[in-house]
C-alpha cells in the first residue's frame, strides 16, 4: 500500500509545486489516516511490534504536529549547548537528584537541541583520506529501556545529520519494554511525525536485556553492515565512513569507534583527535574488560586502526552475515553483561578480526550506574558461559574469581544448556584459546603457566598463615598497598593467589608487582602496578624457602601468627618465620 503512493509523491514533487501538494495532501491525508489506523488496529500483535514512521512527514503541516510533541519541543532553549558545549544547572540540589535518579542530567539533555553541533575532532591525517564512494549501507541499531527521549532523539539525529543518506540504510530502534510514559506515547508519535521512514521501531512486550534486544534488532536489520550504537551517543561529523571502508576491504573485521566523552552533568562534548598512542581493549582474568596501551613499533600513523583483544561492547559495527555467521550473540545470556568478551574471544578464534579505528568518532554518555533492571549476577553467570565455551582450560583463572559459579562443585546456580554455543567452535573450526593468548594477547600474564612458583604462600613457622591482599587490591586499577598475611582458605581464591614470574622474577598476581617500601622504619613490602620492563626493584628470587629482595637482600617476614598484618621485609636470618612453601612449583 505504501511504496506505490511513494512512487507517486516522487513522481508529483518533480511536477507540482509545494501549495499544490498542500493541497492534495489536505484531501488525501484524512482518507489515508484512517485506513491506516484500520490497518494497524486489525493487524496481530506479535511478541515484537513493528511501527515504521511514515514516508509522508513532509506532507504534515506545523498545525497538524499533535500536542504531545509541541510540548516535548517547547523544553528546548534555542543555542544552549551549540558546538558541543555543555550548560551549567545552577541549582546544584536539583542536579544531584536529577544525575541520582536518571544516571545523568536530563535537565540539560531536555534544553539542548536535537541537532545541536559538535566540533570536528578527528585528527587531521582523518581529514585528508578518500574514502570510496561505494561503501556497503548500514543498519544502525540502537537498544534502550526507559532512556530519556530528547537523550534518545539526539542519538538518532546525529546519526540522520551526519550520514550521508546512501549509507545510511536504516535506524533500528528497539525498546526493550520500557514503560516511561515519554519513550511507549510520544515516541511512536514523534517518529510519525518528525523522523524520516527508515527510522523503524521495534517494541519488545517484555523486557529481554541489553544481549535480547540487541540480537532482535540485528535479526530485522536488513543493512549489509550492522553498527550498534547506545542511546545516548552523539555520532560526529565524518564518523561513519572509516568504519564502512574497513568492513568493506574486510568483512570478518569487527570496527570499533574512537569513542568521545560526553559528560553527565552538563552534557559537554570532549572529543581526542588521539594521535600515534592509542588505548585498546584488554580484560581481567575476572571477566571484566579493561583499557591497555596500543604496543606500536613507532611507524603507527595517528588514522591507522589498531588491533584490540577486546572491545568494550557498547557501539561497534560488523558485517550483517558475518555477525551471524559466527553465531551473533549467546541467546542464553541474560540482562546485561559478559556479552562484549563473549563476542571478543569468539570473533578472533573463529577467522575474525577486531580493531579501534581511529578516525571515526561518537560521543556517549559515560553513567555510574544502570538506571534500569538488570537479573542479579547476570555479568557473572554469563561470564560462566562464556568462560565454558570460550576460554578452554583457562577457564580456571576466571572460576579462580568466582568459586560459587563453577560447574562441577555442585551450585544452585544454574547457567543453561550451552551445548549449541559448543557447536559453533565445531562448525567453523575456531582456533583454540591459548592461540589467541599467544597471539592477539601475548601480553596478558597467566598466573600459573609462566610462573616458576605459584598458589597459596604458607608460612613455615606459622602453617595456618598465608600471604593475602587483604582485599586492598584494585586489579587493574592498579592502586598500590601494603601485602599482608591471613589464615590460609581451604580454597585458592584471588586473594591468595600469587606467583614467582618465571621471565622476570616478579613477585606478583594479575597486575600487581612487589617491592621494597621504607615505611617509617619498618620496610614493608609493596604493591605496585607491574611493568612492561624488567627492574631489580621487582625482581625476587625463592631460595630453601626463603622469598629475598634481590635490589635490598632482605627476606619476607611473618611478623606473627596475627590475620590481617603486614608481610615486613628484615634481614634474613634463616629462621621459620621466613621461610614459605608455594602451594604449586612448575618444573
Ligand atoms: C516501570 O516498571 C518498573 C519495574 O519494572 C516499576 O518499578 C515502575 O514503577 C514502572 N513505572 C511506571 C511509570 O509504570
Ligand atoms: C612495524 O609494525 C608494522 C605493523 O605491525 C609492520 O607492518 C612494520 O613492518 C613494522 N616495522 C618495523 C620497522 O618493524
Ligand atoms: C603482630 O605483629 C604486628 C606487627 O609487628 C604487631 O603490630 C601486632 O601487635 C602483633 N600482634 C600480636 C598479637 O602480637
Amino acid at each position: 500500500m505504501i511504496t506505490p503512493i511513494r512512487l507517486i509523491w516522487l513522481k508529483l514533487r518533480h511536477r507540482l509545486n509545494w501549495r499544490v501538494i498542500k493541497l492534495f495532501m489536505c484531501m488525501g491525508y484524512g482518507v489515508f489516516m484512517i485506513a491506516l489506523v484500520i490497518h494497524m488496529l486489525q493487524s496481530n500483535p506479535g511478541p515484537v511490534k513493528a511501527l515504521k514512521s511514515s514516508p509522508y512527514r513532509h506532507l504534515y503541516l506545523e498545525e497538524e504536529i499533535p500536542p504531545e510533541i509541541v510540548q516535548f519541543e517547547k523544553q528546548i532553549v534555542p543555542g544552549l549547548g551549540e558546538d558541543g558545549k555543555g550548560i551549567e544547572i545552577k541549582d546544584k540540589k536539583l542536579l544531584d537528584e536529577t544525575v541520582k535518579k536518571y544516571a545523568f542530567n536530563r535537565l540539560a539533555s531536555d534544553q539542548i537541541s536535537l541537532k545541536r553541533t559538535l566540533p570536528d575532532v578527528r585528527h587531521e591525517a582523518c581529514k585528508k583520506i578518500q574514502y570510496d564512494d561505494t561503501l556497503p549501507a548500514a543498519s544502525v541499531i540502537i537498544i534502550f529501556n526507559n532512556e530519556i527521549l530528547s537523550t534518545l532523539l539526539r542519538t538518532v539525529w546525529s546519526v540522520l545529520q551526519r550520514t550521508p543518506p546512501e549509507f545510511l540504510h536504516e535506524i533500528v530502534l528497539v525498546d526493550d519494554a520500557s514503560n516511561l510514559t515519554e519513550i511507549s506515547t510520544v515516541l511512536p508519535i514523534y517518529l510519525k511525525y518528525r523522523l524520516p521512514a527508515n527510522v523503524i521501531l521495534h517494541r519488545l512486550v517484555e523486557q529481554v536485556g541489553l544481549i535480547g534486544a540487541r540480537l532482535a534488532g540485528a535479526k530485522v536489520a536488513s543493512g549489509e553492515a550492522i553498527i550498534f550504537l547506545d542511546s545516548h551517543c552523539e555520532a560526529t561529523e565524518g564518523w561513519i565512513q572509516p568504519l564502512l571502508q574497513r568492513i568493506k576491504d574486510k568483512p570478518n573485521n569487527l570496527v570499533i569507534p574512537s569513542i568521545d566523552s560526553i559528560s553527565d552533568k552538563t552534557l559537554a562534548f570532549n572529543g581526542f583527535p588521539g594521535g600515534v598512542g592509542i588505548s585498546v581493549g584488554g580484560f581481567t582474568w575476572s571477566g571484566h574488560f579493561t583499557w591497555i596501551p596500543f604496543k606500536h613499533n613507532g611507524t603507527r600513523k595517528p588514522s591507522d586502526p589498531a588491533p584490540t583483544a577486546t572491545m568494550a561492547g557498547g557501539l561497534f559495527g560488523a558485517n550483517r552475515e558475518f555477525f551471524f555467521k559466527i553465531g551473533g550473540y549467546d541467546e542464553g545470556m541474560k540482562g546485561w553483561g559478559g556479552e562484549n568478551l563473549e563476542l571478543s574471544f569468539r570473533t578472533w578464534r573463529c577467522h575474525g578480526s577486531m580493531e579501534n579505528v581511529p578516525c571515526s568518532h561518537v560521543g556517549h554518555i559515560f553513567r555510574d550506574f544502570h538506571p534500569y533492571f538488570i537479573p542479579h549476577d547476570s555479568h557473572g553467570i554469563n561470564t560462566a558461559r562464556m568462560a565454558e565455551v570460550w576460554m578452554d582450560e583457562y577457564k580456571r583463572l576466571f572460576y579462580m574469581h568466582r568459586q560459587d559459579l563453577q560447574r562441577e562443585i555442585p551450585s544452585p546456580i544454574d547457567i543453561g544448556d550451552i551445548s549449541s554455543r559448543v557447536q559453533i567452535k565445531d562448525t567453523l573450526k575456531c582456533k583454540s584459546f591459548k592461540w589467541y593468548l599467544d597471539t592477539v594477547y601475548p601480553d596478558k600474564f597467566i598466573l600459573d603457566d609462566q610462573s616458576i612458583a605459584y598458589g597459596r604462600i604458607r608460612n613455615q613457622k606459622y602453617p595456618n598463615i598465608c600471604f593475602d591482599h587483604l582485599q586492598r587490591d584494585t586489579a587493574h586499577k592498579n592502586g598500590f598497598y601494603f601485602l599482608g598475611q591471613y589464615p590460609c582458605h581451604n580454597v585458592l581464591g584471588d586473594s591468595q593467589y600469587f606467583s614467582l614470574s618465571r621471565d622476570k622474577f616478579e613477585l606478583r598476581n594479575e597486575y600487581m608487582c612487589a617491592k621494597s617500601f621504607d615505611n617509617e622504619g619498618s620496610i614493608k613490602v609493596q604493591m605496585v602496578g607491574c611493568r612492561d620492563q624488567q627492574s631489580r626493584k621487582t625482581a625476587w628470587k625463592f631460595e630453601n624457602g626463603a622469598l629475598i629482595h634481590v635490589d635490598s637482600g632482605l627476606c619476607i617476614t611473618a611478623p606473627n601468627d596475627s590475620a590481617g598484618e603486614e608481610l615486613v621485609l628484615s634481614k634474613c636470618d634463616g629462621t621459620k618465620q621466613q621461610m614459605w612453601d608455594f602451594e604449586f612449583l612448575n618444573p
